[in-house]
């Protein structure tokens, strides 16, 4: 186990082969044994092969190549329609139109997510989790028509790697592991713990290239900015909204 996870990376370039049905299918079955809130799985996965379909979902990825190149992408949704639904038919009553109903939804998308790509991963299959999924989502929602309480959580582009990228570095683990209670981070500690990924020469060429001072700054001033979050956090909003899960 300990030699496949030290060697798994983003795969964002994939060769001309298509992804099997039968073993995508396996693959998602498979996922489905993750734990879910009462065993609910509440979740549901749209999978994208049409190209026109790829094409009208790429723009609410900022035009990533991957989706219009990669053979397969899943759109993995927080889904409480489906049970909502179930309940309804057998003299239920549902009261899953609320933040924490979408958050539990959500859990549970994301971890049947992160099984997928372990399973893929195993498979031998290349994949890239695309986080801009909740940046527009209502492009999404309208592209694969998602019904009221199905919202999309994350895409995975997959298919067969024709690339070996380099593996990215990871912070150590006393950066992010606190024993009993919870430590706070002060400058010495800051300094210690962020020297490696700061030294390495591909983050200088990034603060070089981008003309800014420090590795941070090319984080909030180019890449997420407080602007982009601000706005991105009032569309995630709405869609939140209009799929019902926010009155
Ligand atoms: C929440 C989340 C959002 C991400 N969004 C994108 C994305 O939009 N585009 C992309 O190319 N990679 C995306 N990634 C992949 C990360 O860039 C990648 O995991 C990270 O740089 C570490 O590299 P590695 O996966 O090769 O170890 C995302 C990953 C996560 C978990």
């Amino acid at each position: 186990m300990k030699e496949w996870i030290n060697q798994r990376r983003s795969i964002r370039q994939y060769a001309a082969k298509d992804v099997d049905r039968g073993l995508l299918n396996e693959l998602l079955a498979l996922s489905a044994r993750t734990q879910t809130m009462g065993n609910l799985q509440l979740y549901s996965v749209v999978v994208t092969r049409d190209a026109e379909m790829k094409r009208r979902l790429a723009p609410a990825h900022f035009n990533q190549p991957m989706v219009t190149a990669a053979p397969v992408v899943l759109t993995v949704c927080a889904d409480f329609r489906r049970t909502s639904r179930w309940v309804e038919e057998r003299k239920a009553t549902p009261g899953y139109d609320n933040f924490l109903s979408f958050i539990n939804a959500a859990t549970d998308a994301l971890l049947f997510t992160q099984t997928f790509c372990c399973l893929a991963e195993e498979a031998g299959l290349g994949y890239c989790f695309l986080g801009t999924t909740v940046y527009q989502p209502q492009s999404i929602i309208d592209t694969l028509g998602l019904p009221r309480l199905v919202m999309p959580v994350a895409t995975l582009t997959v298919g067969w790697p024709a690339e070996e990228p380099p593996l990215t570095d990871r912070l150590a683990v006393e950066a992010f592991v606190h024993e009993e209670t919870y430590e706070d981070y002060s400058r010495n500690r800051i300094d210690d713990l962020y020297k490696a990924k700061e030294a390495l020469p591909e983050n200088q060429e990034f603060v070089k290239i981008n003309n800014k001072e420090t590795l941070a700054q090319v984080f909030t001033d180019i890449r997420y900015t407080k602007k982009d979050n601000e706005s991105m956090s009032e569309t995630l909003l709405e869609a939140l909204r209009r799929q019902g899960f926010l009155d």
